[in-house]
This record gives C-alpha cells, structure tokens and sequence, in this order.
C-alpha cells in the first residue's frame, strides 16, 4: 500500500485547481447570488476534458481512472460546488452509464458528444413522490411496440434546463415492480417533452435544477438501455460511481472551508495575536483537517476500488456519508472562526455552508447511504 500520487496524478490535480482558481473563483459568488450557470466554464471545462474524464478516448473521453476524477472534483469543488455537481452528473451518472451498459450506436450518438463536453447531459430518477423510495416510479413508458410512449413528471433534475440528453428512469411493468422499470435516452426538444420550473435553491446556486414533463413522449425501443426491465439496476449501478463523485465533492467543500478558514486565521488579529494562536481556534483547524483527511481517504478507497473492477457498493456509500456530514461540519467551523464575516458573502464560507447540505441529500440522502452499508455488513454476517 502507498498513498503517493503519481506524477499523473498530480498533474491532473493542478491541472484542475489552477481552473478552478483562474476560471471559476472569478464572479462565483454573484453566480451564486443570481443563479447564474456557469456557462462559459462549462464550456472550458469540456475542452479540458473534465466532463468526460473517464470516458474512454474512442467516445471522446479522457480514459482516465476514477482516482483521477476525484481529485480534479475535489479541487474544482473546494471554489464552486455548482460548477463540479454539473461536472459529475455529467461524468459519474450519464457518461459512465452510457458507457459501461449503452450499446455501440446509443455511444456513438450520444457518449460522443457529452464526454466531449459539446452537450451535456442530465440522470432523471427523482419524482414528486419517489426521492428516497426510488422504486416508486410513476412515470410510465408504455410499450408501443416499436416505441415507448412516456408520461410522467421528474423533479430536482440536475442540468435539468441546459441539458440535451436526459436519461429518463420510467415503469414500464407495474407488475413486475423494480424489474419493470426502463431507462430510456430523451433528447431535448422530442415532442411533449417540458422543462418546468427552474428550483430556487439553498446552495449549488449556479447549478440548473429543473422539473421535468412528460406528455405522450415517443421514444424509440432502441433508446432503451439494457434489456427491458434493466432501468433500476441501471440506476442504482450507475449511482453507486456517482455517490464517489459526491463524495469527493463534499470533500471539495470541506477543504475548501478549512483552507479559507486557516488563511484567515493567520492573519486575523484578536486580543493581541492571531486568532490561529489562540487555541480555541486552533483546535477548530486541527478536528476539521483531521476529519477531511479521513475522508479523503474514504473517497481514494472508494475511487480505487472501483477502478480496480471490485465491488464499491458499501464504500462508495461509507465515502459520501462520511465525506457529506464532514462537509457540513467543516463549513460550520470554517463560518464560526471567520465571525462575522464569516456570515457575509465575501468571504465564501456562508457560501460553502449552505453548499455542504445538498451534499447529504442527492444521490441518496445520508440514510439512504445508512441503509445500504447496514444492509452489505448484515448481509456478510448472516452468512458466515
Ligand atoms: N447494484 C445493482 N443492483 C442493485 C443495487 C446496486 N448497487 N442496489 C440495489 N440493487 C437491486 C437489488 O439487488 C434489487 O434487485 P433484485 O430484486 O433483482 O435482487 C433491486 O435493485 C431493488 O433493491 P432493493 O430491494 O434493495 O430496493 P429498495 O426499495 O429497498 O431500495 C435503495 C434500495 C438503496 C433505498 C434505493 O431505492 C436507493 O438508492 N434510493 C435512493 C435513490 C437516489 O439515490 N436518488 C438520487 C437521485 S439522482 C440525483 O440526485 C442526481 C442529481 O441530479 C444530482
């Protein structure tokens, strides 16, 4: 075992820090006051290759690992979380689904464009009444015979608006329960196809989260992934990268925080000397680097696993419940040692505050990530 990054490594890692720094710290905070998307460095970002990391060359990737992808979200999160949410969608939920389960000509059309970062694309699973209890689809896409006939509603979709392809989670089977369900690949402007109402959100401000409808959407039987009634593996496979891709978002936030809280606490002066020198501070400093670095060592566990073609299930769940509550606790922190300025704008750790909640609730709320880590160590110990 050994904890050095290769020289790749590190270089994709500046590479991505120095983004985020030159491209992304620049107006984020009036992005994030008028839920502005970061359109421009979206753009950037796919001409570097963040939106399709690990999408193999051939579809317009970069053929990186999973490792790699955690430490250029990680970097590009610590400045702005709305940019990297757009970043891993992109890259963890609908670029790594067409991929590993599309067929040839799905990829060819589709992958092509989003792992290049022409297009980007959006994961639709959420309903009204179906977050957490994701088997409780109601939208439904009807066999036509040579199409689906789709009519629903998909709530808090990510890229919702600047999308142009939707990988749309639907009950085909109502009677065959989770083994009925179909993920069927929607392009923007596809007749009855709605965008709704764009959400007004705590944080990840400068992300597009939309309502999605439905109406009588023809979609052709070959825009199906996998075999009939493959939707809900399909999504909860595709899921479980994306909750590494989360993770080292929230890891992003944190450290993020404490590297803007440890600045300031060098250089703010109260009762004669640095607020760093007085202790209550500095233990502040020491319990959040000591926190995020057992993250970080969640989320690099969780992204090797993965690319070394083993079961992350469990450990990609441990890194996005651990790494999120981190997140939370590390902007709080960062907040209280700024004071009051920590509570104004300016000095973005309200920001990453309000950033840091989201990261416990997408892509599987922190009890959800709970459920399925009990579930794997119950599941191990009644069989032994
Ligand atoms: N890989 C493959 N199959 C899996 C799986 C996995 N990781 N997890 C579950 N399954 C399979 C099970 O084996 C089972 O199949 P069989 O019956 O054939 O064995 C089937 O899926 C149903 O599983 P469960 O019985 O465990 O289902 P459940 O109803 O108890 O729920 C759950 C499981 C883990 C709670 C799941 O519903 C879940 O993950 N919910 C959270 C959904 C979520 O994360 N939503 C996020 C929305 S996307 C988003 O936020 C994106 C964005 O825009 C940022």
């Amino acid at each position: 075992m050994h904890f050095e990054l290769t020289e790749e490594h590190t270089m994709i890692r500046d590479a991505a820090r120095d983004f985020a720094r030159t491209e992304l710290l620049p107006g984020v905070i009036e992005r994030d006051n008028g839920q502005v998307f970061p359109a421009e460095a979206v753009r950037k970002m796919g001409k570097l290759g963040f939106l399709g990391m690990m999408t193999s060359p051939e579809f317009g990737g970069g053929g990186m690992d999973t490792l790699s992808y955690v430490l250029a979200m990680e970097e590009i999160s610590k400045i702005d979380a709305s940019a990297s949410v757009i970043m891993s969608v992109n890259n963890s939920l609908v670029c790594w689904g067409l991929e590993k389960f599309g067929n040839q000509a799905q990829k060819e059309k589709y992958l092509k464009p989003l792992a290049s970062g022409e297009i980007i694309g959006a994961f639709c699973l959420s309903e009204p009444e179906a977050g957490s209890d994701a088997t409780s689809q109601h939208t439904t896409a009807v066999d036509m015979g040579d199409h689906y006939l789709l009519n629903g509603t998909k709530n808090w979709i990510t890229n919702g608006g600047t999308a142009s392809v939707y990988l749309v989670m639907a009950q085909t089977d109502v009677a065959k329960g989770h083994r009925g369900i179909n993920c069927l690949i929607v392009e923007k402007g596809q007749e009855g196809f709605m965008v709704g109402k764009k959400e007004d959100k705590l944080g990840i401000r400068g992300s597009d989260t939309h309502s999605l409808m439905f109406t009588d959407v023809k979609v052709p039987k070959k825009n199906r992934i996998g075999d009939d009634g493959f939707g809900f593996k399909f999504a909860m496979k595709t899921l479980s990268g994306g909750r590494i891709g989360i993770a080292a978002q929230a890891l992003g936030i944190a450290s993020g925080a404490l590297e803007f809280a440890a600045k300031y606490a060098t250089v703010r002066i109260a009762f004669g000397k640095t607020i760093g020198q007085h202790q209550a501070i500095a233990f502040k400093l020491a319990d959040m680097a000591t926190k995020i670095e057992a993250a970080r060592l969640l989320v690099l566990k969780a992204a090797w696993l993965k690319d070394q073609g083993q079961n992350f299930d469990t450990e990609s769940a441990m890194a996005k419940l651990f790494a999120s509550e981190v997140a939370m606790e590390a902007t709080i922190e960062a907040v209280q040692i700024h004071g009051g300025y920590g509570f104004v704008k300016e000095y973005h750790v309200e920001r990453l505050m309000r950033d840091a909640k989201i990261t416990q609730i997408y892509e599987g709320t922190s009890e959800i990530q709970r459920i399925v880590i009990s579930r794997a160590i119950l599941d191990e110990y009644a069989s032994m």
